[in-house]
């Protein structure tokens, strides 16, 4: 790689690269990723493992610490989560002042940002104590946050959280458990969901996690660094996709369109029709989370007795695409988002949260990669260069 900065001193050129396609913003140890190989690999350990293997827990002190936790560390770490799962009881004015049709996204990332006002006394960043214990906040509080959202918007009560759980049946129990009835744990969404939070846990430098480490580099907090990643992730080209997703294959169905008239649109580039949930900017092969994904969704479904055609259409728009040679010369697969919407459906999330559920997947990552800017030496505030085009100098005639 060629150290550009160093290069533009001496030439005195400047790289114009539009989405950073050709420029690298930092050095990490955190993951890999070969797409032209659909290789991923968390802190060396490739994702297939990690999603058939580990925890999802497990995962997030792996990214954030180096190494998987011995079992003395799994336990202080969960129990530390555990402790701090409950929100300020004024937080519920935050959530009375919000509409019930705001979008969880916007409800998160504001109510994450609201969040930080309760602990403004440890939010130096210079100091290694807080960074541990905002570490462990944003963990145990996002997910009840997230929940707080979803229940906000069908309009039910909020539970405090059940620390005889486990952190993803904690999660699954604040959405749908309520206060009349035990809520019955179903093992298979849990395992489930542990898993596409394991394949959504880290993605190196893309546009949320590049975002944290900006806001990040100004030296802003750990919250206000995740609430811009939160932003950065609601957009349909970036963790959006999975509700675009979702809201395509609805209007494929509704519209009595077959699928291959649907592909033609796309490729006619029609009204700026994209298929959602396919292409990527780093594979240029198949995403190896949608391949375990798509497992997990047939799977899940089966299990859950749910026949829902949407994965049908689904498999037939992949497979139509695959075959085209539009998709093919360009190298577009299915990515992580194409079919975790048709699980998340299934396990009766509205679809306005599925971004929120990818959120609290990346939170690990986010965290992680904040954290090793705030360590490493090299970090400097980050600040592209542009290349200005407008106007001359000119001067008001008055
Ligand atoms: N459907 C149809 N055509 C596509 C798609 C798509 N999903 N994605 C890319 N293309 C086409 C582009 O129009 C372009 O065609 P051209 O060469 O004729 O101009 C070519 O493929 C290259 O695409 P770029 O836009 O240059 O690729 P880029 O790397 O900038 O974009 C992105 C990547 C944003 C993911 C894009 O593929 C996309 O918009 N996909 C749909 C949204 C989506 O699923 N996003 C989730 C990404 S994964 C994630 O964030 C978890």
């Amino acid at each position: 790689a060629i150290d550009v900065s160093t290069l533009t001193k001496q030439t005195g050129y400047t790289a114009l690269d539009y989405g950073f396609v050709n420029t690298a913003s930092t050095k990490s140890e955190i993951t890999y990723i070969d797409g032209d190989e659909g290789i991923l690999r968390y802190r060396g350990y490739p994702i297939e493992e990690l999603a058939q293997k580990s925890t999802f827990i497990e995962v997030a002190y792996l990214l954030i610490y180096g190494e998987l936790p011995t079992p003395e560390q799994l336990e202080g770490f969960t129990n530390e989560i555990r402790r701090h799962t409950l929100l300020h009881e004024d937080m519920r004015y935050y959530f009375e002042a919000v509409p019930h049709t705001a979008h969880p996204m916007a409800v998160l990332s504001g109510g994450l940002q609201t969040m930080s006002t309760y602990y403004e006394s440890s939010l130096d960043t210079t100091v290694p104590e807080f960074v541990e214990v905002n570490t462990i906040r944003l963990l145990a509080k996002l997910p009840v946050l997230a929940a707080y959202a979803h229940k906000k918007s069908i309009g039910q009560a909020f539970l405090y959280p059940d620390n005889e759980l486990n952190f993803v049946e904690n999660f699954l129990r604040l959405n749908f458990g309520n206060k009349a009835e035990k809520y019955e744990m179903n093992p298979v969404l849990v395992d489930a969901l542990d898993k596409l939070l394991i394949l959504h846990a880290d993605h190196e430098q893309n546009a949320s996690t590049s975002t944290v480490r900006l806001v990040g580099s100004t030296g802003a907090n750990m919250f206000s660094s995740v609430s811009a990643g939160i932003n950065a992730l609601s957009g349909p080209l970036h963790g959006g996709a999975n509700e675009a997703v979702l809201d395509m294959l609805a209007q494929i169905r509704d519209s009595g369109q077959s699928v291959a008239t649907f592909v033609e649109k796309v490729k006619r580039k029609e009204d700026g029709v994209k298929l959602m949930g396919f292409g990527h900017r780093v594979y240029k092969n198949y995403d190896p989370r949608a391949r375990i994904v798509k497992e997990s969704a047939g799977r899940v479904l089966e299990e859950l007795g749910v026949n829902d055609p949407l994965l049908g259409l689904a498999q037939e728009l992949e497979q139509i695409a695959l075959e085209d040679d539009y998709f093919k010369e360009r190298k577009l697969y299915p990515n992580v988002d194409f079919y975790t919407g048709v699980i998340y459906k299934a396990m009766g999330f509205p679809t306005r949260m599925f971004t929120v559920l990818f959120a609290i997947g990346r939170l690990p990552g986010w965290i992680a990669q904040w954290r090793e800017a705030r360590e490493d030496r090299q970090t400097k505030i980050g600040r592209p260069q542009q290349l200005y085009i407008g106007s001359p100098e000119r001067h008001l005639d008055r």
